[in-house]
Formats: C-alpha cells, sequence, structure tokens
C-alpha cells in the first residue's frame, strides 16, 4: 500500500484538467469542439505515442460486441480511442484519482460516456466479477507493479475463457544500472522493470498461453529520434504533449529513457496472450 501511494503521488499533477484545457485553447478549439484526433499528443502515455497504440491494438481484432479492460488506463486517452476507433465498451481503471477524475470530464467532452467508464483502483485488487472482459490491455504499467504474478492472476480472474489479454511495458533486456528518473518512477525505489522471460513465466503460471511477443526497440528509437527532430525546430513545446504530464522533468526523464533503451538495458516490447480454459 506504501507503494501504491509513493506510486500515484508520483503521477499526481495537481492542476491536469486545467493544464489540457490551456493546451485546447492553444490549439484554437474547446471542450466542446475538440476531438478524439486532437486528443492524441496528451491521450497515450507511453512511448510512441497514439502511432505505438494503433499497431497494438490492432493486433487484437476489436469490435463493438467486446467489452475491453484497459488496466492502468491513465487519463483514460486509449480507452478513449478504442470506443472511437473500434466501437468497443471499455472500463478503464487507474491507481491515480487525478487522472480518473480528468480523464471522466474527458470523456463528456466526446460525448464517450456512454462507451467508456473509468474508475480508480489497483490491478491488484480490481473490483470485478469473474470473466467480465473478453479483452485486457495493459500499456506501460507493469513497470510500476512489483508482484507480476499477483498482476496476471488478476488478469486471469477477470477474463471471460479465450480471452485476450496484450501488454506493452518496458521490459528488462540488458544489464547496467537504469538511470533515473524515467517518466515511471523518479528513482529505483519504485520502478520494477522485469524482463520478457519474467512476464512469460508468470502469465503461464496463471493460466495464460503466450502467443505472440515483439520487441519495439527500433521504433521506439525512430520515434525519439522524430520527436527530437520536431523539438529542435520548435520554440516552445506543442499545446498538447507528454510534457503536461511530466512538467520541468520532461526534458530530462526523456533524455534518460532514450540512453536506457540505446544502451540496450531496457526496450519496449509486447506480449500477446490467451486465457485457456
Ligand atoms: C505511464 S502511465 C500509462 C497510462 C496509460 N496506460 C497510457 O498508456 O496512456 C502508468 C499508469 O499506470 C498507473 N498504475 C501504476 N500502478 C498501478 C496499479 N497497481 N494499478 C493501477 N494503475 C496503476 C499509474 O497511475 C499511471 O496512470
Amino acid at each position: 500500500m506504501f507503494k501504491e501511494n509513493t506510486i500515484s503521488k508520483h503521477y499526481t499533477h495537481g492542476s491536469l484538467l486545467d493544464s489540457i484545457r490551456a493546451g485546447i485553447e492553444r490549439l484554437g478549439k474547446t471542450p466542446d469542439t475538440v476531438g478524439v484526433e486532437d486528443l492524441g499528443p496528451v491521450d497515450e502515455f507511453h512511448i510512441g505515442g497514439r502511432e505505438a497504440s494503433e499497431s497494438f491494438l490492432d493486433r487484437l481484432q476489436l469490435s463493438p460486441d467486446d467489452h475491453v479492460l484497459d488496466v492502468g488506463c491513465g487519463i483514460g486517452g486509449t480507452s478513449r480511442f478504442v470506443a472511437y476507433r473500434y466501437g468497443s465498451r471499455v472500463t478503464g481503471i487507474d491507481l491515480t484519482s487525478e487522472y480518473i477524475e480528468t480523464g471522466r470530464v474527458m470523456c463528456s467532452w466526446l460525448g464517450l460516456e456512454h462507451l467508456v467508464v473509468l474508475e480508480q483502483g489497483s490491478a491488484g485488487a480490481m473490483p470485478y466479477s469473474d470473466g467480465t472482459f473478453n479483452t485486457a490491455y495493459m500499456m506501460h504499467v507493469g513497470m510500476n507493479i512489483a508482484d507480476k504474478h499477483l498482476l496476471t492472476s488478476e488478469l486471469y480472474r477477470v477474463l471471460k475463457t479465450g480471452a485476450r489479454l496484450a501488454v506493452y511495458d518496458v521490459m528488462r533486456v540488458g544489464g547496467g544500472e537504469l538511470t533515473f528518473p524515467v517518466p515511471w518512477a523518479s528513482t529505483a525505489q519504485t520502478s520494477f522493470v522485469a524482463t520478457p522471460g519474467e512476464y512469460r513465466n508468470a502469465l503461464e503460471l496463471s493460466g495464460f498461453r503466450v502467443v505472440a511477443e515483439r520487441n519495439r526497440r527500433d521504433f521506439a528509437l525512430n520515434f525519439f529520434a522524430r520527436l527530437q527532430a520536431k523539438a529542435a525546430t520548435a520554440d516552445s513545446p506543442p499545446p498538447l504533449g507528454l510534457h503536461i504530464f511530466m512538467g520541468n522533468t520532461a526534458p530530462l526523464k526523456i533524455k534518460n529513457m532514450i540512453e536506457n533503451i540505446s544502451e540496450n538495458r531496457v526496450a519496449p516490447v509486447e506480449i500477446i496472450a490467451e486465457k485457456l480454459s
């Protein structure tokens, strides 16, 4: 519990909704006119942003018949995108109250409250009945969760038999100390980066079958190179972007992230698994 409080404190901004509103104004829009596509740069708090989400989610063949769980949904940006793009019903759960409160308001701006429900809670003890969802995904969340087996067992419990689980996390791929701060942790105390093998073991121990794995290192480095090239020619940060979450520490966290990936200490990796009967 102590660690979870420390983690939600790490993510709490204090005036996130106001900062996003200000960004929208700089775009020349209002909460009534802003769309899912406009919000993309602030709605996806993971390496590769919406581009990564599209490629990741397209592998899940989602449809309006699906009830999808977004674990560690942040402000629910990916949840809104799933509802908008695939018409699925989405439930998002996240530890950080401010993210859930902000995300609910943003869902109302887009008229998506009927498809997207956001709730505060922990991935380790989710308030859902057994077999509730037919798909679940988790993007850049496992790095904050020490007990991967508790996490995968809880995911197994809330999924229906035959359901798919997709994970897109920063994982350990080599040795060497990580340089901190990084976007998910200020120090090593709240960073629980694990290897793809450790994820696979936890998944299989819980009853999942791993069906695919994809290392996104090259995509990530290319994404950061494009981001840096854009930043080099701009006078100020764009109206909406991940700097809104991370404030003054954003440049350092992103620099360290790039170093950790370039030095082959970590990489963003996707794993897709299926719940066996
Ligand atoms: C880097 S953000 C990613 C947010 C979102 N998945 C996205 O990609 O935009 C990590 C999120 O995980 C959440 N988180 C961390 N540990 C969690 C836990 N045990 N249960 C639920 N959410 C958690 C944090 O509150 C934060 O919103």
